[in-house]
């Protein structure tokens, strides 16, 4: 589709954003598996009706996966928003976050939620040790993803890429589990995590864009950047 380079990327690459008509535009799109949003996304994308947004994107987003997340903080209630958001459609996984803002672990949720049947994505996990305790309640016969947040991890300054290696071998028994990368911050991540055997990444709009660039001349890039610098300099009228 774009070249071979992308073409013959075996991650799957899940489309991140809250903006409704690019989701769908995106789900389209061959190169895209799935579709995660959260509720940082949506704000910003000013959704106001957090029900009304998800299904009318459900009438299009049919065959592949789609994240939506619960945004309780009492894990009664955010049982109840799980089984709720899991109806909408069969497509449908639930972000469940890995601890609830009182850093109460939400393993038990996760056991719970599993072993109805429904499909989770535990999002915000940052430790292996917090894989270990999630592959320990993940229901083996029910599909699942593992959102761990390289970005995030990688901003602290610690190598994301250990982490992600250490949970895929973590969750290697456990099937219908899938690790995905979530929170990238750069196009080079979507080859750091296939190197590492990842399963899926989540990519934002702006790093999809960036897609076009892969393989590109590096002399041809190199002249482009001088370019602009000198376009600058002389649109500023700069003398010295
Ligand atoms: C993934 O599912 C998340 O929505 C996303 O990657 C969060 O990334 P951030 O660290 O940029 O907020």
């Amino acid at each position: 589709m774009m070249n071979k380079k992308v073409d013959d990327l075996k991650i799957n690459i899940f489309a991140d954003g809250a903006n409704k008509s690019e989701m769908i535009r995106l789900y389209n799109q061959d190169l895209i598996k799935g579709l995660t949003t959260n509720p940082t996304l949506m704000k910003q994308a000013n959704v106001k009706n957090y029900k009304e947004f998800a299904v009318s994107i459900l009438k299009y987003v049919k065959n592949k996966p789609i994240s939506f997340e619960v945004f309780a903080d009492d894990f009664m209630d955010m049982e109840k928003q799980a089984i709720e958001i899991s109806s909408w459609q069969e497509n449908v996984y639930v972000k469940i976050p890995v601890m609830n803002t009182k850093k109460k672990t939400s393993y038990d949720l996760i056991k719970s939620l599993t072993d109805q049947n429904i499909k989770v994505n535990v999002t915000a996990v940052m430790t292996c040790e917090q894989v270990k305790s999630i592959e320990n309640v993940l229901n083996p016969e029910v599909p699942s993803y593992v959102s761990i947040f390289a970005g995030r991890i990688a901003d602290t300054g610690v190598d994301p890429t250990k982490t992600i290696t250490e949970s895929l071998k973590i969750l290697r028994n456990k099937t219908l589990s899938e690790i995905i990368w979530a929170s990238p911050r750069e196009l080079l991540n979507i080859f750091q995590a296939e190197a590492v055997g990842c399963h899926a990444i989540t990519v934002t709009t702006s790093l999809l864009n960036k897609l076009s660039l892969v393989g590109y001349d590096l002399d041809q890039y190199s002249l482009e950047t001088v370019k602009m610098f000198y376009d600058d300099a002389e649109k500023s009228g700069y003398s010295i």
